[in-house]
């Protein structure tokens, strides 16, 4: 039996296939509870604060109306509204921050950062993205696979096109060898080179246990077969200078309706984190054209064809993050 009761929420890695299994379980059944009006407040008198050093509509929003609806109360904390990291120091801010809340959200850059406020609050804390993982995203890209593909996960092969070192590469690579999945991490040799080596081994300890398949491929080939097509945007938030290189690196790795077609099945479902460069309608997307810069990562076609559940997977980011608050504090 699993108990999640005052555990942080860092990384899939620090979780056993049957702990994350118990999140999805707990995800799936939340969300029959709120399509059927039953609504249980199982977060009743608690408070959570969600700290955002950088942007985010889903993330937050998921944090917010999940805690609401379980009867949590929220304060939302981003870098230019309080004293975190200029005038305070993050081991202080936590140990405040712990006396007072239930929770902790925390969204930056250094995964060490989310790991130091675990270290110092005495209560749990949920990643809500670093440079190196965003393992809330997994949980609602799972679940959203398993409503959409009539399969167990460990039959699944999910192909990630693109920008394969950033942190959704490598959260999906941790969430695929604990899921005893077959992952892909389809693009260029330069990326590949720049892929970190320790964190590669550990993967590959968790999928021999597991069985799961981790390749790492610049081949149409690795593409056949896949179920899931996902991409993320080329440069992340942080990296926007990198976007010339990125886009003369990743146009080939561009999810297009050959890209789908490429994996020969007829079924493959389309999934994006979000947000995505899927057209010009972004002020940022028409700039970069502006400069001759092409960031568009998939097809506005892809986007919206029927293989999409781009906007599912978002609804499901509520769902799962409203598990793991439940599990880890209620
Ligand atoms: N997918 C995701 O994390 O979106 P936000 O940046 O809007 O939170
Ligand atoms: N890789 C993206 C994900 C956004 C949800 C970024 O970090 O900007």
């Amino acid at each position: 039996s699993v108990n999640l009761k005052g555990r942080s929420f860092l990384t899939l890695m620090d979780f056993t296939p049957q702990e994350i299994r118990y999140m999805l379980d707990l995800a799936h059944d939340l969300k029959a509870k709120k399509r059927a009006g039953i609504y249980n407040y199982l977060l009743k008198g608690k408070n959570i604060v969600l700290l955002f050093e950088k942007t985010s509509t889903r993330t937050r929003c998921a944090f917010e109306v999940a805690a609401l609806e379980e009867g949590a109360h929220v304060t939302f904390l981003d870098s230019g509204s309080s004293q975190m990291g200029k005038k305070e120091s993050l081991e202080d801010t936590a140990k405040v921050l712990g006396r007072f809340y239930d929770g902790i959200e925390y969204r930056g850059y250094k995964q060490e950062v989310v790991e130091d406020l675990a270290k110092y609050a005495g209560v749990p804390v949920w990643n809500g993205l670093t440079d190196v993982d965003h393992p809330t995203q997994i949980l609602a890209d799972l679940l959203t696979i398993e409503e959409h593909i009539a399969k167990p996960l460990n039959k699944v092969k999910v192909v990630f096109a693109g920008d394969i070192r950033n942190n959704m590469s490598y959260a999906w690579m941790f969430g695929c060898a604990k899921m005893g999945m077959h992952f892909v991490a389809f693009g260029p040799k330069e990326l590949q080179e720049q892929l970190d080596k320790d964190t590669l081994k550990r993967v590959q300890e968790v999928a021999d246990y597991t069985g799961a398949t981790i390749e790492i491929s610049d081949s149409i080939e690795a593409v056949k077969g896949a179920d899931v097509i996902y991409t993320d945007i080329w440069a992340s938030m942080g990296e926007e200078a990198q976007i010339p290189e990125r886009v003369k690196l990743l146009t080939p790795y561009k999810v297009t309706m050959d890209l789908i077609k490429a994996t020969e099945n007829n079924d493959v479902i389309f999934m994006h984190c979000l947000p995505s460069f899927h057209d010009f309608e972004t002020k940022m997307a028409k700039e970069q054209m502006a400069l001759g810069f092409d960031i568009r990562e998939v097809t506005d076609e892809v986007f919206r064809s029927r293989h999409s559940v781009v906007f599912d997977e978002a609804e499901n980011r509520m769902h799962t993050i409203k598990a793991v608050i439940v599990a880890t504090i209620a």
